[in-house]
């Protein structure tokens, strides 16, 4: 292809539609099937959220309830799943392993060649459902405890925390993490969810497309930041050292983690309720060390002109206190964006195979041409 314009990291490029998610990100918008986040936040539950997302529509109270229902009765894993990750999680970062068992789990599909919307929902239910399962036994098996088998009687978030500790959670730490679910649960065409597309729109079925969208998470520059932000105040060590770091940091042209948007030029909607969070868990925890940092770094990069150039804090400069303060380990803390994020992704995928068409652009050619083949022997 020898056409000019290229768009790099296709941004601003318009690559289908989709009535699952609508950003504005000048204006500091974000809406999940028409409702406002905030409203979500402060209104729902990350079930009713899913159900949003998969069907389209606020459930009625019975639909919540027979929804709900059927997330927690798909909670655990095949009894040879968790024997090949007693073999596997010793030697594999979570998300790693998180990755390989999305993809494992197709062995374990009753229905496997059935491609219907509705086998694919219910394949995306069952896969939401057992992803806080794999995290915890992961964590649990490479810990050298015993798994914790889900309770069918504690809500989503709930369930994972107590999975996760060996108790109960505190009704104000699982409604934090439920809430953080919520916020993180979906995000238009970003990266993930996009390759999840990309995969989906081959033909590809569920498993491979959840598999790609974990894959793609990994990196720093997406499902990773909030480990890199709690790395960050780690290295500042002290409230009153962040003006420095910001400063020093700009000035050697380095990045902030946890600030800056491809989408948003100004403060990311989720920011405010995960603020708020942060300050919860922290108070609860009695540990507000990571907070107050959080709240100066802002107010240093607002000093230091970022804002000016449209770099705000977006939601994940909280999460990892967030994470912190509800006594979830780092090595967790990319696992548990894809926790919140697996019901976009599968209301995305399904989304594709509706209306699909195989997403393949081009390139710019910048290599050369016209070379003279030489055989091996005269190189
Ligand atoms: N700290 C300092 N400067 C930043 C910055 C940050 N976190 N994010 C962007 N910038 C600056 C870049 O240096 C660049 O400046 P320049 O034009 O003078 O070179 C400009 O803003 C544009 O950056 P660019 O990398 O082209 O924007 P992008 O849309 O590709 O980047 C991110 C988006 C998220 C990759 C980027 O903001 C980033 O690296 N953030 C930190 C990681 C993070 O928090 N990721 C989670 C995202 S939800």
């Amino acid at each position: 292809m020898t056409r000019k314009a290229v768009y790099k990291g296709l941004e601003d490029v318009v690559a289908s539609e989709s009535s699952i998610c609508f950003i504005d990100g000048r204006r500091g918008v974000l809406l999940y099937r028409g409702y406002d986040i905030r409203d979500l936040a402060e209104h729902s539950t990350y079930e009713e959220v899913a159900y949003l997302l998969l069907y389209g529509k606020l459930p009625n109270r019975a639909e919540l309830n027979s929804f709900s229902a059927e997330l927690a009765n798909c909670r655990e894993l095949p009894q040879r799943l968790v024997v090949i990750m007693e073999n596997f999680c010793r030697r594999l970062l979570p998300i790693d392993a998180l990755r390989s068992c999305a993809s494992l789990l197709k062995c374990y599909d009753p229905v496997e060649a059935d491609r219907s919307v509705e086998a694919n929902i219910t394949r995306g239910i069952d896969l939401i459902a057992k992803f806080p399962t794999i995290v915890a036994y992961y964590y649990r098996i490479n810990q050298g405890r015993r798994a914790i088998r889900p309770d069918k009687r504690l809500g989503h978030a709930e369930n994972f925390l107590y999975m996760l500790h060996g108790k109960r959670p505190g009704r104000l730490d699982a409604r934090i993490a439920d809430l953080d679910m919520v916020l993180h649960a979906e995000h238009e065409f970003n990266a993930s969810t996009f390759a999840a597309r990309v995969t989906a729109s081959t033909l590809s079925d569920m498993y491979a497309a959840i598999t790609t969208a974990v894959g793609t998470l990994e990196g720093p520059l997406h499902g990773g930041a909030a480990s890199a932000v709690v790395r960050m105040l780690e290295e500042i060590g002290d409230e009153n050292n962040v003006e420095k770091y910001v400063k020093d940091t700009l000035a050697k042209h380095g990045r902030i983690m946890g600030v800056g948007h491809r989408i948003y030029k100004t403060l990311d909607p989720r920011v405010v309720k995960i603020r708020e969070l942060a300050r919860q868990a922290g108070e609860r925890r009695g540990d507000l060390r990571y907070y107050k940092m959080l709240v100066r770094l802002e107010e240093s990069i607002r000093k230091a002109g970022l804002n000016k150039h449209g770099i705000y804090p977006n939601v994940d400069l909280y999460t990892g206190a967030v994470y912190r303060n509800l006594g979830i380990p780092e090595i967790l803390f990319d696992p548990m964006f894809a926790l919140g994020r697996i019901a976009g992704w599968v209301a995305h995928v399904v989304e594709q195979y509706g209306d699909n068409r195989l997403i393949r652009p081009v390139s710019y050619y910048t290599g050369k041409k016209g070379l003279k083949y030489v055989p091996i022997g005269k190189r």
